[in-house]
């Protein structure tokens, strides 16, 4: 996720079983091709023998542009660089990106979408997969299928559907039920994203898009121990313990600590204050540690502050979403 998940983030979140893969932030390709530092700067794990985290989770390697050409040139530098695979974003919302025909603009016109995905498998070759992700559409979803057999006839391997269109932004719901739709008519894997933020949502979004497996964004920031509370309960059948804001201060104070080796105290500061945004969006103590940290500029007192216990009348004042009364039950892995 461009400015939010880098390396450490990518190191942090898959420290405890959970992830199956992750991807890097989108590299911007325009018309030339670009130097290794700017790969190397998105996926330091390039320069490791393995492309993987620290725990050995596989890192991929995303692209964002429609110059067919310079895509492939690009793809080709990445393979040359050691890249594992290869993803193509065509999701990003952003107005500066659309503006310049890149992530979800190209989803207006499925013979573009294939033309990117075409080039960088012809480039690449099968010496590594390629794959791609997708939103439901531009304006609207008449396209999504189109959008999808076109990635699938160029050459994905994989199609991950964020369910919803560009026009709907981040706005929920996400519409797992039309991922199904694309699932279905689909021969290459789908997966599922958008709005799984616990356990319950990864159930329905299971459920309604019929994927074997899902993506997890903002979910896993909010609450690091998203993915590994998905996988134990798929194969135990337990439920983990809820996060307490101990154990996300703790992440959140080793981030800091692995960060302000090599970036100033100020960037880390609006770094971490970044991470416990995302945090917030659950609730909790995290947003009243938020409220009370966001004025913090020093590095030091903002760490301490993370780790001060909080009082009686804080816990009382603590904001709680609940979560959705619906419960995944274990037995209903039947459909898995
Ligand atoms: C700040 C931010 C940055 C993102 N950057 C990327 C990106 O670089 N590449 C990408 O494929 N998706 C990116 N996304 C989209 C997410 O990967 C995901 O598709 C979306 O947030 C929906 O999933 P979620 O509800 O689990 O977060 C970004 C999302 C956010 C909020």
């Amino acid at each position: 996720m461009e400015g939010v998940i880098d390396s450490v983030t990518r190191d942090l979140l898959t420290r405890s079983p959970g992830f199956d893969w992750t991807v890097t932030e989108f590299v911007r390709v325009v018309d030339a091709r670009l130097p290794p530092r700017v790969f190397h700067k998105h996926c330091p794990e390039l320069t490791q023998a393995r492309v993987a985290t620290p725990s050995g989770v596989p890192v991929h390697l995303q692209l964002l542009g429609s110059d067919t050409r310079a895509l492939a040139t690009n793809a080709r530098q990445a393979l040359a660089l050691g890249a594992i695979s290869i993803d193509l974003n065509f999701g990003c919302p952003a107005k500066i990106v659309n503006r310049h025909d890149g992530g979800a603009s190209l989803l207006r016109h499925p013979e573009r979408v294939f033309a990117a995905v075409k080039a960088v498998s012809d480039a690449i070759d099968g010496e590594i997969p390629v794959t791609a992700k997708i939103r439901l559409g531009f304006a609207d979803r008449r396209q999504a299928l189109h959008c999808a057999l076109a990635a699938q006839s160029a050459g994905a391997r994989q199609l991950v559907v964020h369910g919803r269109t560009r026009e709907e932004g981040y706005r929920p719901p996400a519409h797992w039920d039309w991922i199904g739709k694309i699932r279905h008519r689909l021969d290459i894997p789908v997966v599922a994203n958008g709005d799984i933020w616990t356990l319950e949502d990864y159930w329905r979004a299971r459920s309604l898009s019929g994927c074997k497996d899902v993506m997890l964004g903002r979910g896993a920031l909010a609450d690091p121990w998203l993915a590994p509370r998905i996988r134990h309960w798929l194969t135990t059948g337990e439920r983990l313990a809820p996060t307490t804001w101990e154990m996300q201060a703790d992440v959140l104070h080793q981030y800091a600590t692995i960060q302000r080796r090599t970036l100033p105290p100020k960037i880390v500061v609006s770094l971490v204050k970044q991470w416990l945004a995302q945090m917030r969006q659950r609730g909790g103590e995290a947003e009243v540690r938020f409220q009370k940290l966001k004025r913090i500029t020093d590095l030091d007192t903002l760490l301490d502050a993370l780790l001060l216990p909080r009082s009686n009348q804080e816990h009382e004042q603590r904001v709680v979403k609940e979560p959705t009364t619906e419960q995944p039950h274990h037995s209903e892995r039947a459909f898995c």
